[in-house]
C-alpha cells in the first residue's frame, strides 16, 4: 500500500529563490535563498511580520514576478525559460488569485467579474455556458442575490466573495491568497475562512495563504512563517 508521502504529487517547487530590490545604488535583499515544494492539494498558510517579503513570494510563486536567483518548476515546467506569453498563459489557466483590496473592476457586475477570465482565454466553450458557471459560483459563495451589483454597491466581505469565484472560475490547479481578510471584519473574516477551507476539502485544488494574521495563520494545514528573508514550516 502506498503510503499518504508518496502519493503525494507536487506541484510547485521552488528552489533557491532570491530577490532584492535595487533603489538607486541601494541593494535590498527581501528573500534569501529560498527553498519551497508544494504538493497538490495543500493547505498552506505563510505567516511572518510586515515586510519581511510574503508578497514578494506569492507573486513569484504565482508567476507574476520573477526572482533574482533561484528557480520555480510550476507542474514540472521550468518557468524561468518560458516566454512571458506562455507564463501568462498558465496564469491565466492553472492559477488564481485573491488579493486584500478584491481589485474587482468597477465597471462591471458581480457576474462579470466573475466571468471575465474564462472569456479571456482561449476555449471553446460557449459564453451560454460560462455564464451558467460564473452564476453557479456566485450561488456558492452566496450571493445569487447580488449577481448584477456593481463592486461599489456590494459590501467588502461581498466583493472578496466575488473575487474568490472569480479566481475559482477556470478551475485553477493552486489559489494564491494575499490577506485575504485584511479588510474585512470578524464576521465576514469568518466567511472567508470557511469558504476557503471548504474549497480545498471539496476539490483538489491547492490554496496558498499569506497574511500577518495570526488567526488566519492558524487555519493552515501546512504552516509556514517567514523571517529575516527566510521560511520554515511550524510544528
Ligand atoms: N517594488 C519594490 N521596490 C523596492 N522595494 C520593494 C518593492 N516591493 C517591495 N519592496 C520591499 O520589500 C520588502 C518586502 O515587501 P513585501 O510586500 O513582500 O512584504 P510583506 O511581507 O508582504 O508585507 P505586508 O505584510 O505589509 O504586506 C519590504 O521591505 C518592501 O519595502
Ligand atoms: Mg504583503
Amino acid at each position: 500500500m502506498m503510503t499518504e508521502k508518496i502519493k503525494k504529487q507536487i506541484i510547485i517547487q521552488a528552489t533557491g529563490i532570491g530577490r532584492e530590490y535595487r533603489i538607486g545604488k541601494q541593494v535590498v535583499s527581501v528573500l534569501k535563498n529560498i527553498d519551497l515544494t508544494i504538493y497538490k492539494h495543500d493547505f498552506m498558510t505563510i505567516s511572518g511580520a510586515s515586510g519581511v517579503g510574503k508578497s514578494t513570494l506569492l507573486h513569484i510563486l504565482g508567476l507574476l514576478d520573477e526572482p533574482s536567483e533561484g528557480k520555480i518548476a510550476f507542474q514540472g515546467i521550468e518557468i524561468q525559460s518560458l516566454s512571458n506569453a506562455r507564463k501568462a498563459e498558465i496564469r491565466n489557466k492553472s492559477i488564481g488569485f485573491i488579493f486584500q483590496f478584491f481589485h474587482l473592476l468597477p465597471e462591471f457586475s458581480a457576474m462579470e467579474n466573475v466571468l471575465l477570465p474564462a472569456l479571456m482565454r482561449r476555449n471553446t466553450t460557449p459564453v451560454k455556458e460560462l455564464k451558467e458557471r460564473s452564476k453557479a459560483l456566485l450561488d456558492k459563495v452566496g450571493l445569487s442575490h447580488r449577481m448584477k451589483h456593481k463592486p461599489s454597491e456590494l459590501s467588502g466581505g461581498e466583493q472578496q466573495r466575488v473575487a474568490i469565484a472569480r479566481a475559482i472560475m477556470n478551475k485553477p490547479d493552486v489559489i494564491f491568497a494575499d490577506e485575504p481578510t485584511g479588510n474585512l471584519d470578524s464576521k465576514a473574516s469568518l466567511e472567508i475562512q470557511n469558504l476557503l477551507y471548504e474549497l480545498n476539502d471539496q476539490t483538489n485544488q491547492t490554496i496558498v495563504i499569506v497574511t500577518h494574521n495570526t488567526e488566519l495563520a492558524a487555519i493552515g494545514r501546512r504552516k509556514m512563517h517567514m523571517s529575516d528573508g527566510s521560511i520554515h514550516e511550524l510544528e
